[in-house]
């Protein structure tokens, strides 16, 4: 049996039940804003910790049309602690393109896709191949371990893609499509894992060029890790009447559009003042350790010139506050006790 029919044999027994899933062999057709979604939802996060927010977003907008009319700071708010949230104001965006550009109907092509805010390369091809059935290549990290050990494919990431997808291209099987990405992609997450892949019930072992290396975990081999700079900032706990002062962070950069505690910029170099309680946090490109300070008022320059607000302490957790101020706020009110 070629390897195309054994994946898809293999899904057709074993697909994962996910809530933006059509089930291998039903006769429903998919929602491709639900698709849409979840594949800009799943993006560096896990099928684990998306399902919650997919949950929350479909029940209260069903429809790309009523994605596109809710107000921006609604959507960051539902949007936080998933992190990378210029997704977020990219699905906004795109949400409003396809009902302005397109009548509220996706595009069914990969190219046309592709022109959509924040769908990349990646997104074309799993929402054509997945919701329209194009025969598109669709390569995400667990389509990319799966080829590269099937191949054996040694040359380090991301020089590695070429021979990858070139290894892939041929395989796309012109009627299920998008079943055999998403099959791809459950064995890479359930049976062809980082660590101690289940090679011994695996569909494609018979012909598999890892099958019996002890060193299978190697590859598809990953470039060196960049030592990640850390920086440093200050928040500041303005607290009146149990309440505290919030801010909108500015648009574009880090956390943009989101709901903060007020404070300074992040600098290289630590600060003067030492905070009351601090965390770590790692974003993509640095880590930061941020520090609470408490403050009588909202200050002049840097805190009233942002829109702010005062948040009663008993209801933080409908702020959508970003991770990075969870994590700070809690450990603070665990301070206070
Ligand atoms: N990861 C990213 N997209 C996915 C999908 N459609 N199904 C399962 N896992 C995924």
């Amino acid at each position: 049996m070629s390897f195309p029919t054994r994946i898809l044999a293999w899904y057709d027994r074993s697909a994962r039940v996910l809530p933006w899933r059509i089930a291998p062999g039903s006769a429903e057709v998919p929602d491709p804003y639900r698709v849409w979604l979840a594949e800009v939802m799943l993006q560096q996060t896990t099928v684990a910790a998306v399902a919650g927010y997919f949950a929350r977003f479909t029940d209260r907008w069903p429809t790309v049309a009523d994605l596109a009319a809710a107000e921006d700071a609604e959507v960051m708010a539902a949007w936080a602690g998933l992190g990378y949230y210029a997704r977020a104001r990219n699905l906004l965006a795109c949400a409003r393109a396809v009902v302005a550009d397109h009548g509220g109907r996706f595009p069914d092509s990969e190219a046309a896709l592709r022109v959509l805010p924040g769908v990349g390369d990646y997104t074309a091809a799993a929402v054509a191949a997945i919701a329209f059935g194009r025969p598109a290549v669709v390569v995400d990290a667990n389509i990319e371990r799966v080829i590269a050990r099937h191949r054996w494919i040694e040359t380090p990431l991301p020089a590695a893609k070429r021979a990858i997808r070139a290894a892939l291209e041929p395989l796309v099987p012109a009627d299920r499509p998008g079943d055999f990405a998403q099959a791809l992609m459950d064995l890479g997450a359930t049976i062809c894992t980082p660590r101690s892949p289940a090679c011994g019930i695996c569909p494609v072992t018979s012909d598999c060029r890892a099958r019996g290396r002890p060193d299978v975990e190697r590859v598809p081999v990953k470039p060196p890790k960049k030592a990640k700079p850390r920086r440093h900032g200050i928040a500041h706990w303005i607290e009146r009447d149990g309440a505290i002062w919030l801010v909108r962070r500015p648009g574009r950069g880090m956390l943009g559009g989101m709901r903060a505690l007020p404070g300074g910029d992040w600098t290289d170099l630590p600060p003067a003042e030492s905070g009351l309680v601090s965390v770590d946090h790692g974003f993509t490109h640095f880590d930061l350790t941020l520090a609470l300070i408490c403050r009588d008022a909202p200050c002049e320059t840097a805190d009233a010139a942002a829109e702010g607000e005062w948040w009663p302490i008993a209801e933080l957790d409908a702020a959508g506050l970003p991770t990075l101020y969870r994590k700070l706020v809690g450990k603070m009110l665990e301070r206070r006790g």
